[in-house]
């Protein structure tokens, strides 16, 4: 990747979400077109986008991430038929998930046909395939006139931007340009399935729950890598043992630079455990960060405590997950030590980005502690 010159400055353009100005799309169509790099918003974080069908630019964005070569990117359309264009084997099941839940948070892996690069696949023979529903992403897919391939538009392993200053912060300087539509609405990636096994096998959660998937999919099963536990497969990789069948499982990742320690277990547990641990943190002289809820957050009368969201309701902390990962090491903190919640509808994905970020760092009190 020698030859891959970073750009002279990055563009940074602030839309309106709804209706994006013309000349803005424009200018950012042609970048994609010329083998650039854009960032631009979608309903679940930003991505970092690139022509799928130009090698070059796609080895830029792993250039400018920072990405292992093993993890593969997904491609985003704009209408339905463009599948077609992506894939050698569209089923009536992946059409039918496609007609549920697009534009929307869900993202098929589907069979790849030799006119998409191995390099989006990282070398994968299938391909991953998502239609978002974002104004602005659409309308950006539409003036470049060719699928975009777009991870997260973060620094790997760093918590997803869900702001354009997030991704300002990380990709500055490395990149064409970014296109600021405010802060994304869902603030976790898409909902990754893989529909090219006997059945629908849940890769990553997101928004759009198993349950959702299953009344209109009939059975799914859960990848391992979907639970966020990295424990298991963390020193051997390579192990026949466990193989994941979504590379970018295999890391600790989404994490701030604060080691993170999650606490998984009853509240009143859960919450005597951290208030233990903070009071010899904080007398040995460290900052202390707590990552807590509505519900909870009084039980903390100390250290730096930021409040997610609701516990009972997970899209709510989802909305905020990454922001607050990012306001703990703006306010330089030493550790984190976050509440779990129940891994159970959108809660499955908090806790899945939760424990990756947390690597092994993860504490289990109690008898009745979620598996
Ligand atoms: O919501 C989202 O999905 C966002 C926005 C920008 O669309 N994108 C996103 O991309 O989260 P990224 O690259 O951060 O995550 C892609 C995930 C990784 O876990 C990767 O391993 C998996 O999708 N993936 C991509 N292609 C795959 C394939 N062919 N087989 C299995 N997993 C795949
Ligand atoms: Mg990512």
């Amino acid at each position: 990747m020698g030859d891959l010159v970073l750009p002279l400055k990055t563009f940074y353009w602030k839309v309106n979400a709804q209706e994006p100005a013309e000349e803005v799309i424009k200018q950012a169509g042609e970048i994609i077109r010329q083998g650039g790099l854009v960032a631009f918003p979608t309903e679940t974080v930003y991505g970092l986008g690139a022509n799928v069908f130009d090698r070059k630019a796609i080895a830029k964005i792993f250039n400018a991430k920072g990405r292992p070569l093993d993890n593969p990117l997904i491609v985003h359309i704009a209408v339905l038929a463009d599948i077609y264009q992506l894939s050698s084997s569209v089923s009536p099941l992946a059409l039918y998930l496609a007609e549920v839940f697009w534009p929307g948070p869900l993202t098929l892996i589907l069979p790849r046909p030799e006119t998409v690069p191995a390099e989006v696949s990282a070398g994968l023979d299938t391909v991953a395939i998502r239609l978002p529903a974002h104004p602005v992403a659409l309308a950006l897919i539409r003036a470049a006139d060719v699928p975009i391939a777009a991870p997260s538009a973060n620094l790997s392993g760093c918590p997803s931007p869900t702001t354009a200053k997030h991704v300002w912060a990380d990709l500055n300087g490395k990149i064409d340009a970014i296109i600021d539509g405010g802060p994304t609405e869902i603030g976790v990636e898409s909902t990754v399935v893989d529909l090219t096994g006997a059945i629908p096998a849940i890769l990553r959660p997101g928004k759009i729950t198993p349950a959702e998937i299953e009344a209109v999919a009939g059975k799914v099963c859960l990848d391992p890598a979907a639970k966020g536990i990295i424990t298991s497969f963390k020193t051997d990789t390579t192990s026949e043992k466990w193989r994941p069948r979504s590379p970018g499982m295999k890391y600790r990742h989404y994490a701030p630079r604060a080691p993170l320690y999650l606490i998984e277990g009853n509240v009143p547990q859960v919450t005597k455990y951290i208030n233990e641990l903070a009071s010899r943190y904080q007398k040995a002289g460290l900052r202390v960060g707590i990552f807590t809820y509505k519900e909870t957050a009084e039980h903390y009368r100390q250290g730096e405590v930021l409040v997610a969201g609701d516990r009972c309701e997970p899209a709510s902390v989802a909305a905020n997950l990454y922001r607050i990962l990012r306001r703990f090491d703006e306010l330089g903190v030493d550790l984190i030590l976050a509440e779990g919640t129940p891994p159970v509808g959108v809660g499955l994905a908090v806790m899945n980005r939760l424990r990756r970020a947390a690597g092994n760092n993860i504490i289990r009190l109690g008898d009745n502690c979620w598996t």
